[in-house]
């Protein structure tokens, strides 16, 4: 399969270089500035400064710049992506806006996480109303790639965005709380950072694999007047909970304020 990536910032040179590392995909990837990026010719990535080289040399094409972009790109290389299927990533802008630019490619809309550069990432995905089961088991096996994909309904990719799309800088921020603390109470560096990722790493493990409810994965940590119950009773008296909560449910209203603004009139 030949893959196209237009965009190859951030996100988009992290798939592109996880696709081709597969040895799987064929990849073909454009943005402006190649400087940049090329160390992914190094992985067999074909790079080129024009979109519609990208779309006409590919059978997927994935739109990976930045939301206010993302119409514009498309509109471009519209004529060159007829029947195939087109993946934007771009936060924001939804599937109607995207087919009104490309009527008859087949669109899907994803939200990856930066997770995917060591292929860990979560994408939840959307399928446009003429995406057969064939064409979904495609979307499937390419997003499954890059970690674990969900299918969700368009509607609630602004709490996506809030929460998977994010949450890899809240998380981000937990291992720095906790390696801080590691240091506060004299672990080495390395150790507290170690440490305080693995166990992160593990927990999450641990809820994946056995399905271990997190409520009863603390149970099997807490004993009576121990260690345990004396950290959880300072994280509960500081609200970190609702903290959460709080900082996800303002996210998702902000991805909403965002996207109402990218999309007024349309
Ligand atoms: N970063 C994340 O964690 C994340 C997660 C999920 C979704 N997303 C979505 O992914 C998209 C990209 O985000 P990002 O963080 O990767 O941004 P980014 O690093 O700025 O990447 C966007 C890239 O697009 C290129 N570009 C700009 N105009 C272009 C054009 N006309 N044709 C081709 N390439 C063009 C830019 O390179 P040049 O200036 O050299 O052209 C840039 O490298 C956004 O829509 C965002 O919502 C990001």
């Amino acid at each position: 399969m030949r893959i196209g990536v237009v965009g190859v910032g951030q996100i988009g040179s992290a798939i592109a270089r996880v696709l081709a590392q597969t040895g799987r995909y064929e990849l073909i990837a454009s943005r402006r500035n190649l400087e940049k990026v090329r160390e992914l010719e190094d992985y067999g990535v074909r790079l080129t400064r024009d979109n519609r080289e990208v779309a006409s040399g590919s059978d997927v094409v994935f739109i990976a710049v930045k939301p206010y972009k993302a119409v514009d790109v498309v509109r471009e290389i519209a004529d060159l992506i007829r029947g195939k299927l087109l993946i934007s990533v771009a936060a924001a802008i939804p599937i109607r806006k995207l087919a009104k630019a490309a009527p008859d490619a087949k669109i899907v809309r994803a939200m990856p996480n930066i997770s995917l550069i060591v292929k860990a990432g979560f994408t939840a995905y959307s399928l446009g109303p003429n995406i057969g089961r064939e064409d979904e088991e495609k979307v499937k096996q390419i997003l499954s790639e890059l970690g674990e994909c969900m299918k969700v309904e368009e509607e609630l990719m602004d709490a996506v965005t809030a929460l998977s799309g994010s949450g890899p800088a809240y998380v981000a921020t937990l291992i720095e709380a906790m390696a801080y603390a590691g240091l506060k109470v004299g672990l080495p560096r390395e150790f507290a950072y170690k440490s305080a990722a693995y166990t992160v790493y593990g927990t999450a493990k641990l809820f994946l694999e056995t399905g271990i409810h997190p409520a009863s994965i603390k149970e099997m940590v807490l004993t009576p007047a121990g260690t345990t119950i004396e950290g959880i009773f300072y994280l509960e008296e500081s609200g970190v909970r609702t903290a959460v909560m709080k900082a996800v449910e303002a996210a998702t209203r902000r991805a909403r304020e965002i996207a109402e603004k990218l999309n007024q009139g349309d």
